[in-house]
């Protein structure tokens, strides 16, 4: 087992390193930057579905939903289809509407999630089209999908899903892509600019985990507190949710993703000087508005740890703590902001003795309801 983790002490730590290898693995051979192609069989296969689908649905479970709750911002905003985002659990017993004008994409790490395989089939048998988005390959999900794309992000053994969350977004992010360029949603200078900035977030992932020693330092302070708040907005409001649920997880401390705007209906009646509270503050995404909240959290004397892209001076001056990541296009952003989350979690729960890589009451895959 020393030897699968590579010189790391666990494999959640091995595998947040892998990231910047496993998101050009997933989009080598896929993303023709040169040429300006996208190019995907499951997709260009199936080109017609997609562009005829009335609106697309993207079901999951955990970590995989919250890729899918970034998708929908993606797609909406490149391709400009009405997407709608479920739990598979919920989805498959509500009796949901389902015509075969609709395209669902199922994402699944494993492949293996019963409630997901679930919902895949339900839609099947009301006429949709079901494309996958899996990791393991002659999965479950990806022999019961009319089609899909793999991430290739390699074997991820951690509970706590990392390299896996990252690739599903790449891969979503070049299907809306993809469709932008068909149906004409995007300038071709937008489209362009999006190529090259996701080509170069491998190299923007590895600065960004360069910031580890700096949030080893920050869990120090906060690994006692007993809860945790996680802000975002716009594409980072999915990121704060996936933040959490990685604190949730593998430290046990109660923590809470919320969309930055909603603090002021509930959350910020919890905010004291005990409370760390995670922001988002990526220059681009709403901006303004979330300096706005994070005054608030402040005049509460709640302690604030902001992300925020390199060269940022006015969350820092609020801020009790920041940490930078490289710039990028803000619909990209997701793909580097998850990264000091998922570092200070992992932190968190080494310095809480917590099994990091196999955390209590908690399955790889869930293969039962
Ligand atoms: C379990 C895992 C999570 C994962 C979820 C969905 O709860 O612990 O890390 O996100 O299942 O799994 P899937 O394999 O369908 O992505």
């Amino acid at each position: 087992e020393q030897i699968e983790k590579g010189g790391y002490d666990h494999f959640m730590l091995k595998e947040i390193y892998e990231q910047p290898k496993a998101i050009r693995d997933t989009y080598r051979g896929r993303l023709l930057r040169e040429q300006g192609l996208i190019k995907m069989a499951g997709v260009e296969d199936n080109m017609k579905k997609f562009l005829n689908a009335d609106r697309i649905l993207i079901v999951a479970c955990g970590t995989s939903w919250h890729a899918g709750l970034v998708a929908e911002y993606v797609f909406e905003s490149f391709a400009r289809v009405p997407v709608e985002v479920e739990y598979a659990s919920e989805f498959r017993y509500r009796d949901p509407i389902i015509t075969d004008k609709d395209v669902l994409i199922a994402i699944s790490q494993s492949g293996e999630t019963a409630d997901t395989l679930a919902a895949i089939k339900l839609a099947k048998s009301k006429g949709a089209f079901v494309f996958g988005v899996c990791n393991v390959v002659g999965s479950s999900i990806s022999r019961e999908t009319h089609a899909g794309a793999y991430t290739h992000a390699g074997p991820e053994i951690g509970v706590a899903s990392t390299k896996a969350f990252t690739t599903q977004i790449t891969v979503l992010t070049l299907i809306a892509l993809r469709l932008a360029r068909a149906k004409g949603t995007m300038t071709s200078s937008e489209y362009r600019t999006h190529l090259l900035e996701l080509e170069l977030i491998p190299e923007k992932v590895e600065r960004a985990l360069e910031s580890d020693s700096t949030i080893k330092e920050i869990a120090a302070i906060y690994k006692d507190s007993p809860n945790c708040l996680y802000l975002g907005r716009g594409y980072n409001f999915p990121v704060a949710l996936e933040g959490a649920l990685k604190l949730k997880e593998i430290s046990y401390i109660h923590a809470e993703g919320y969309p930055a705007a909603e603090m002021k209906h509930g959350p910020i009646a919890l905010i004291d000087e005990q409370m760390p509270v995670v922001v988002i503050a990526t220059r681009k995404g709403h901006y303004e508005k979330v300096v706005s909240n994070i005054q608030e959290i402040k005049s509460r004397k709640g302690k604030i740890i902001g992300i925020v892209f390199e060269g940022d001076t006015e969350v820092k001056g609020l801020a009790d703590h920041v940490i930078e990541i490289p710039e990028t296009e803000e619909a990209l952003s997701p793909l580097l902001t998850t990264i000091p989350l998922q570092l200070l979690s992992y932190h968190i729960a080494v310095m809480r003795d917590c099994n990091v890589d196999q955390p209590r009451n908690l399955a790889k895959s869930v293969t039962v309801e």
